[in-house]
């Protein structure tokens, strides 16, 4: 083994057997090369002529770029064609920090990671199987899932994923989440967690997520070590009263001794900026402390720099004046006002008793989308296909349930959407 891996799997290991137990062959393996051209460029940093990184600079000193390109951007050239660090921008990583704890303010007193910056949260969750599954791990996922998890986590990893019912009598299915985290050996455990979940738009209430905190609890009490990953792509966006407020992540981050939380976050879908890609990594477990979270980032960033390197500066850049911005409240405000507007008017139109007949909702309360379920004997993918060549209505088919993107259809949109889904569906059956 690399003697820096080495180097920082003393101190996991002296700081948290458990974590270092987390950690997958690959975890074990990975550090961040302090030694090599970024820490020979970083020492260099200042001379007079400095002849290290792979980037070009003009003759006054400032990075050399295009005038076609540069005169499109209103930022300081330094903030946006440079490489930015493979842990990402300091600047936006302690802001990030700060925001996560405004979010959520029972963080207030929990001692947790600098956050890592991604490119986004498909990243966040691949360098996250990158550290933590071996092949043939299980990962404990719902029901109902983002499809991504396959590719990011089986595919790259060889990830098993194990599901769990997600609904019961219109809730979170506690008793499914509890049975499958206490299955088999106790030992080694991965979870993802994804409120509000994609696809459903569920997001359970306070008490459930109390519950759910509870048995992980119960569980890593029994001796299980296990990593929480929490998917929280899209974090904020809750549009009823009495559903959890908070990540997940901010109870599970200070929990136990035998939990790690792993936050998968960005400004993807809470700042609507999916192009960009930036995403952050944040750890927290119970007694962490500096040393043990510098060991996890330096071995994040190190899978970083062996997979993108670094993630764009730009998007770094563009975000920290914008978190910085005193309209940017204001602004966000506004356009969670607008989703909500459209939540609202999804509720409103499935009143429409009519509908029962070919579809029900299942349980939302938050996020982008809502999913139907559609009566036996409808099929998925024949609805989608009328839907789209006859009424011109876009939306997904997961075997007899149509998942519906409430956040790309306008409000005043909706009620049309639903006839459609019915008269396609009557066509259908
Ligand atoms: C649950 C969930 N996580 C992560 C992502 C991906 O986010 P990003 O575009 O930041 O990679 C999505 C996007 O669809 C998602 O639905």
């Amino acid at each position: 083994m690399n003697p820096q891996a080495e180097e920082l799997n003393v101190i996991i290991k002296e700081k948290s057997t458990v974590v270092y137990n987390l950690l997958s062959e690959k975890g074990k393996n990975i550090f961040f090369p302090k030694k090599g051209i970024l820490g020979q460029t970083a020492e260099a940093k200042g001379t007079k002529i400095n002849a290290t990184i792979g980037a070009a600079i003009e003759d006054d000193g400032s990075p050399m770029r295009l005038d076609v390109l540069a005169s499109k951007i209103d930022l300081d050239p330094s903030l946006v064609f440079p490489y930015a660090p493979s842990f990402g921008r300091p600047d936006l990583r302690s802001k990030w920090k700060n925001m996560i704890v405004e979010k959520n303010p029972s963080l207030q007193n929990t001692v947790l990671s600098l956050p890592v910056v991604t490119n986004a949260l498909t990243h966040g969750i691949s360098m996250a199987g990158y550290l933590f599954v071996d092949p043939g791990d299980e990962v404990i996922v719902p029901s109902l899932f983002w499809g991504n998890y396959n590719l990011t986590l089986a595919n790259a990893y060889g990830a098993q994923l194990t599901k769990f019912n997600l609904f019961k009598n219109d809730g979170f299915d506690l008793d499914a989440f509890e049975e499958k985290l206490n299955e088999g050996e106790t030992g080694k455990k991965i979870l993802i967690l994804n409120f509000p979940n994609n696809p459903s738009g569920y997001t359970p209430t306070q008490e459930e997520v109390d519950s759910i905190v509870s048995i992980i609890n119960n569980s890593a009490e029994k001796g299980n070590e296990i990593v929480a990953i929490t998917d929280d792509a899209y974090f904020g966006l809750v549009y009823e009263k009495d559903i959890a407020k908070e990540s997940i992540f901010a109870p599970l981050s200070n929990l136990h001794e035998n939990v790690l939380a792993v936050k998968i976050d960005g400004a993807t879908k809470e700042d609507y900026v999916w192009g960009f890609r930036t995403g952050f990594v944040t750890y927290g477990i119970k007694g962490g402390d500096a040393e043990l979270y510098n060991a996890l980032e330096s071995k994040t960033a190190g899978a970083i720099r062996g997979n993108i390197s670094n993630a764009a500066n730009i998007s770094q850049s563009l975000l920290y004046a914008t978190y910085n911005n005193p309209k940017y409240s204001l602004q966000k405000q506004a356009k969670f006002q607008t989703m909500k507007n459209r939540f609202k008017a999804v509720k409103e139109a499935l009143e429409d008793e009519k509908y029962k007949k070919y579809f029900t909702a299942l349980p939302f309360n938050s996020g982008y989308f809502m999913c139907i379920q559609l009566a036996d004997g409808l099929n998925g993918e024949d609805v989608r296909q009328v839907l789209i060549k006859k009424y011109s209505i876009g939306t997904i088919s997961l075997n007899n349930i149509l998942r519906i993107a409430f956040s790309a259809v306008a409000a005043k949109d909706v009620k049309e959407m639903f006839d459609g889904i019915y008269k396609a569906c009557e066509e259908c059956s």
